[in-house]
């Protein structure tokens, strides 16, 4: 999704804005650009489509140096990917801007500003913007004013980052339901939407608060809050580490970050259980009376991170807790009825997902117990407006396909089905068998690790296919709704995922020899019922690739693609039986030629609703 960085300092920002776009790539984008103010009171604007390469390499032919600038990479919404339509947009030679997000009132605004005789040169939201604070500039001679005015005036969920000609030591930028932040350097400053951005230069941070209009000098920075008032925001010191993440030895960061799994499922259980129990303080300190209170759960989350929601739901019931699952921009425009003792959890990885942050807001002021945020990343909006968190320890995601976050979800999502389990008659001993299966896991996820080159050859069956089915049931239906998601978001092949019941209400008519039919089968309650589903499969000529607990893989042997994933005990078998899933998509998505680790038109950090 779109990325901002602005920096004004007394030196020349153009290679601190190259390299913040750098780092933002992996959000995923199709255009970029960037403009400085120069010596002489210039602003000089480039823009390219593609990667950020193609911005860089024309800088490099006509560079654009300046101590005041702003740069962004573009996630086409209004309007195609081009040159024209990329960031920063201008109005005339007063005012440059970068925008995140979208405003919803743009044509109303862009007919009133036709009408003052302002012109438009593309088919964005965003040069609305830029025309209607050079308007108010004209009027207030003042750009802090001018963008405040402009501010006051868009509905929608946008972040800017504003520079004029008139006042070369001044940076102007909005948080309104997109994130940023303020770098704080010395004697210079920052903006970004990811602190990511802006790590080679500074580790102190300022995060911008709903409706906060910001100005930046060289020297200093403050915050004015929606109603004009001087606010104090709290100053944070980044954990991270600035080194750029790097493929090691992998082709992509999409199978390293799937066999990074062992590692940060470990990471994630780490001081979090002990003895054969699950160590409470690890939701924060408040958590053990906050779980008293439960009485039911609402989950919310987006793609693939509802996935994981869809898998909890299965284990919290068998804890006796009742629990819905939802996904994000359908819970924000409902009116859920959130019951006295409602625990509303929030799944995120990168924790500004625009819909599952409303939805958190909305559950909040509809008055739920308190709320709970799983999530992989600390600076986040989510952590920072929830009342208690689980941190995933996946470490940072690169590839847009979603796979170790998946998993380390789903391990913190066990870990809460415990505690609240206990609550309801999970006795210890129980409790110390689903402890010690989650400490076998990272042994488990490596063992399945093991099917790499197994599915890599399954994987050529896939090449020619425009479609695939992906069965499971139970707590494996969401399983096969992930492994179909992968799919299509990295092969561009169709994939659809049924809970193996529902194949005669419908899509059975689909099934053909041209139809591969995906399944995963763990050892449980439900094989008999697996066993009858796949039947009528083989009876329709479908060819079956199958994944199947070595407990019970003699079943489905004879006239199908079978591997078998070890014995795993089921109360983590959606941990273990995804690993195949992630590789079999990874694995068509190479021979097919596709950009894994930036699929078209997605985006890593989906800040827009
Ligand atoms: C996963 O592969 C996807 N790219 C996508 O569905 C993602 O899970 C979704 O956008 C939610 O993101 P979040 O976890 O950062 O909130």
């Amino acid at each position: 999704m779109c990325g901002i960085v602005g920096a004004i300092a007394e030196r020349n920002v153009t290679p601190i804005l190259l390299e913040g776009l750098r780092r933002l790539e992996y959000r995923g984008y199709d255009s970029a650009g960037v403009a400085t103010l120069d010596a002489e009171r210039h602003l000089n604007r480039k823009r390219a489509v593609g990667k950020v390469q193609a911005l860089a390499d024309l800088l490099e032919a006509d560079p654009a140096p300046g101590r005041l600038g702003i740069a962004h990479t573009r996630w086409a919404t209004h309007g195609v990917p081009s040159e024209r339509n990329a960031h920063p947009h201008v109005s005339g030679a007063d005012v440059a801007l970068v925008h995140n997000g979208i405003i919803e009132n743009y044509k109303e605004l862009k007919e009133e500003l036709i009408g003052l005789g302002y012109r438009f040169e593309s088919e964005t939201d965003t040069e609305v913007v830029a025309h209607l604070i050079a308007h108010h500039l004209v009027q207030e001679g003042d750009l802090l004013s001018a963008v405040q005015r402009a501010v006051a005036r868009l509905t929608g969920a946008f972040s800017l980052g504003v520079i004029s000609r008139h006042e070369p030591g001044r940076l102007v930028a909005a948080r309104v339901g997109s994130p940023l932040v303020i770098g704080i350097g010395i004697g210079e400053h920052f903006i970004a939407s990811d602190v990511f951005a802006l790590l080679p230069v500074t580790q102190n941070f300022v995060f911008l608060e709903e409706g906060d209009v910001a100005d930046l000098s060289r020297s200093g920075f403050t915050i004015y809050d929606r109603a004009g008032h001087l606010v104090e925001r709290p100053r944070a010191v980044s954990a991270q580490s600035a080194g750029v993440a790097d493929k090691g030895t992998y082709r992509h960061f999409m199978l390293k970050e799937i066999f990074e799994q062992p590692a940060v499922i470990a990471d994630t259980l780490e001081g979090r259980i002990s003895n054969g129990r699950v160590l409470e303080s690890c939701f924060g300190f408040e958590a053990p009376a906050v779980l008293d209170a439960v009485q039911q759960v609402h989950i919310v989350a987006c793609g693939t991170s509802f996935h994981a929601g869809m898998v909890a739901r299965y284990w919290l019931e068998e804890q006796g807790v009742p629990c819905s699952v939802e996904v994000a921009s359908e819970y924000r425009y409902r009116r859920p009825v959130i019951a006295p003792g409602t625990l509303f959890v929030s799944i995120s990885q990168s924790g500004e997902t625009a819909d599952t942050l409303a939805a958190l807001r909305s559950a909040k002021a509809a008055g739920c117990l308190s709320s709970l945020a799983i999530c992989n990343v600390p600076e986040s909006s989510l952590v920072r407006e929830s009342a208690l968190t689980l941190m995933t320890r996946a470490g940072r995601e690169i590839g847009v396909a979603s796979t170790k976050a998946f998993t380390t979800q789903l391990v913190a999502l066990r870990l809460l089905a415990i505690v609240l389990g206990r609550r309801r008659g999970l006795a210890a001993e129980q409790e110390a068998a689903l402890v010690a299966a989650l400490e076998h896991l990272p042994r488990q996820v490596e063992e399945a690790l093991g099917l790499n080159d197994a599915v890599e050859a399954m994987a050529q069956f896939f090449g020619e296919k425009e479609h695939a089915l992906f069965l499971g049931r139970g707590s494996e239906y969401p399983v096969a709704m992930e492994g179909a998601l992968k799919l299509k978001e990295i092969s561009y092949i169709h994939a659809e995922a049924y809970a193996a019941g529902e194949l005669k209400h419908g899509p059975l008519a689909l099934v053909d020899a041209n139809m591969p039919v995906v399944c995963v089968i763990p050892d449980n309650a439900l094989v008999e019922k697996v066993i009858s589903n796949l039947q009528e499969v083989r009876a329709r000529g479908g060819e079956l690739f199958l994944f199947a607990d070595s407990g019970v893989a003699s079943h489905f042997s004879e006239g199908t693609h079978l591997l078998q994933v070890g014995h795993v005990d089921d109360s983590i078998a959606p941990v273990v039986f995804t690993v195949p899933l992630q590789l079999l998509a990874y694995h068509v998505a190479v021979l097919k030629g596709t950009d894994v680790d930036q699929p078209r038109n997605l985006a890593k950090s989906v800040t827009v609703e």
